[in-house]
């Protein structure tokens, strides 16, 4: 590929404007610090001096000079006739290297706090290729994806170019509107559209809300166990993180009654990641309990559909009518966790902090996703479509269920009580869910380790798994792999 050899040496520190005893001094530097830092490849051919010298507009003896250094100090050599060509990596003098490397690192600014504390509580590692048995994914098999190119089409022949411009970061009120209407028809929830704001999905909501109420120090509940991505943006906050046991009820209230937390974060459909779903009883008195303190509760309903298809129960949300529940949804989770849509019910007095945070980080969701989302819902695609998964899903489930009880149960005991798009596998024998998980994912089968949504990794132990991502043919075929592992693993 050509490129533009001035700008890359530029970036290296090369300035045509020193004296001009310098140049060829600067230009070494440049050109070596490109090498070093690998903005210039091994083994590529440096330009032709003499055409490095027109475009950076000095004498050709200039880069002649430069490039005989380069090449005495390691970090090219000639090729007789053919040119100049960069050194392999392994030629060059190691010291030398890591001495520049270190010396360029020493100039870079400290990161600050919030920046490092959020570094050290995630893992950034490239996400796994592997599906099957990743929790939290619907049937992916299963998205309509001729319906959503057609209406994709649609929206590209029709968009006009004056609509090729800035948005509103709360969402397109047509997009809004809609989801008010689906919230009340399939969750029986009753919300003004103006408080609705379209986000990448719950964990983007989370952030947002998080961030507009936490201050370091402040007391925030969240159950344990919980959503690790929820709790470590609670970490990098540095708010003081009361984890609130789950029994048959959900969250216990009891053990967090008298304390004074800023706000609660909460999964009731289906408690994330043990399936509990929580009591009319306890919602009850957990809406009661905010009414009485200066706090609220975020209810993340994140897999409503699949937790409420059959008896639901009503949401924290629909209780309250003091404007205390942030209620958050996700589309990632009905269609696809590539797509990138989700909403959050904001009360009014913190609407607009969320709303700026939102413009100054993301500004607006895509105007593209919000109206195709839109035509799918109005067009009845969603309501099929959720039809359709509701049933495979259940099909998915029998056969998942099936075959643990079958060929699995000596080593793993299913639970069944998560209505959402995973199980919970608790470990028969001695071993340690971490390690097991390692094992299984480097053989191609993703479960989680359960430990690891717990404040103390100790307190779980088991594997926490999706079961209805791929079709039936390739789970069963995974299922028999993960036998296998599973009966030949050894601690
Ligand atoms: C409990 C819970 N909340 C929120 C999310 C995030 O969902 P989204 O993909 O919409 O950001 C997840 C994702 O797995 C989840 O498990």
């Amino acid at each position: 590929m050509r490129y533009n050899i001035k700008s890359i040496l530029r970036k290296h520190g090369f300035d045509t404007n020193l004296p001009y005893t310098n140049i060829y001094q600067n230009l070494y530097h440049a050109l070596r610090d490109s090498i070093v830092f690998g903005t210039l490849n091994e083994n590529e051919a440096l330009p032709p001096t003499r055409l490095m010298a027109k475009d950076l507009g000095v004498s050709r003896s200039t880069v002649i000079k430069a490039y005989d250094k380069l090449i005495g100090d390691g970090f090219a050599w000639s090729k007789g006739g053919a040119g100049v060509f960069i050194a392999p990596k392994k030629m060059m003098a190691l010291d030398v290297v890591s001495e520049l490397k270190s010396t360029k690192e020493k100039r870079k600014p400290h990161l600050s706090k919030l920046g490092l504390k959020f570094s050290k509580r995630i893992n950034l590692r490239e996400e796994r290729k592997s599906i099957p048995f990743r929790p939290g994914l619907p049937p992916l098999d299963l998205f309509p994806l001729v319906k959503w190119q057609t209406l994709s089409n649609e929206y590209w022949k029709k968009v006009t170019s004056s609509e090729l411009t800035y948005y509103g970061s709360s969402g397109i009120k047509s997009l809004r509107k809609n989801i008010a209407n689906y919230l009340k028809f399939y969750r029986n929830i009753e919300c003004d559209p103006h408080q609705i704001v379209i986000t990448t999905g719950s964990l983007h909501s989370l952030y947002l809300i998080f961030n507009v109420l936490v201050d370091k120090g402040d007391q925030v509940v969240t159950e344990n166990p919980t959503y690790p991505n929820a709790r470590k943006i609670l970490e990098a906050l540095q708010s003081k993180i009361f984890y609130a046991p789950v029994d048959k009820e959900g969250i216990d209230l009891e053990s967090f009654r008298n304390r004074q937390p800023k706000l609660v974060y909460t999964t009731p459909s289906n408690q994330y990641p043990t399936g509990v779903r929580m009591s009319m009883d306890r919602r009850i008195k957990l809406n009661d309990w905010v009414q009485t303190k200066q706090s609220i509760i975020i209810e993340d309903d994140y897999d409503h559909e699949f937790s409420n298809w059959e008896n639901p129960l009503p949401a924290i949300y629909s209780l309250n009518n003091d404007d205390r529940v942030v209620y958050l949804g996700t589309f990632n989770k009905l269609l696809h966790p590539s797509l990138r849509v989700g909403y959050a019910i904001v009360p009014n007095f913190m609407l607009d902090s969320v709303l700026a945070l939102h413009q100054h980080s993301n500004r607006f969701i895509s105007p593209y996703l919000q109206k195709t989302l839109n035509a799918f819902m109005e067009r009845d695609y969603l309501n099929d479509h959720l039809r359709n998964i509701m049933e495979v899903t259940a099909r998915r489930r029998e056969i998942f269920v099936g075959y643990f009880e079958k060929h699995l149960a000596a080593h793993i005991s299913l639970e069944e009580k998560s209505q959402g798009l995973h199980l919970i596998g608790k470990l028969n024998r001695n071993i340690n869910d971490k390690d097991l998980s390692e094992y299984l994912g480097q053989n191609g089968i993703v479960a989680h380790p359960l430990g690891n949504y717990y404040k103390n990794p100790k307190e779980g132990n088991g594997l926490v798994m999706g079961y209805c991502s791929v079709n039936e043919i390739l789970m069963t075929k995974k299922l028999r792999m993960m036998a296998q592992l599973v009966r030949s693993y050894k601690s």
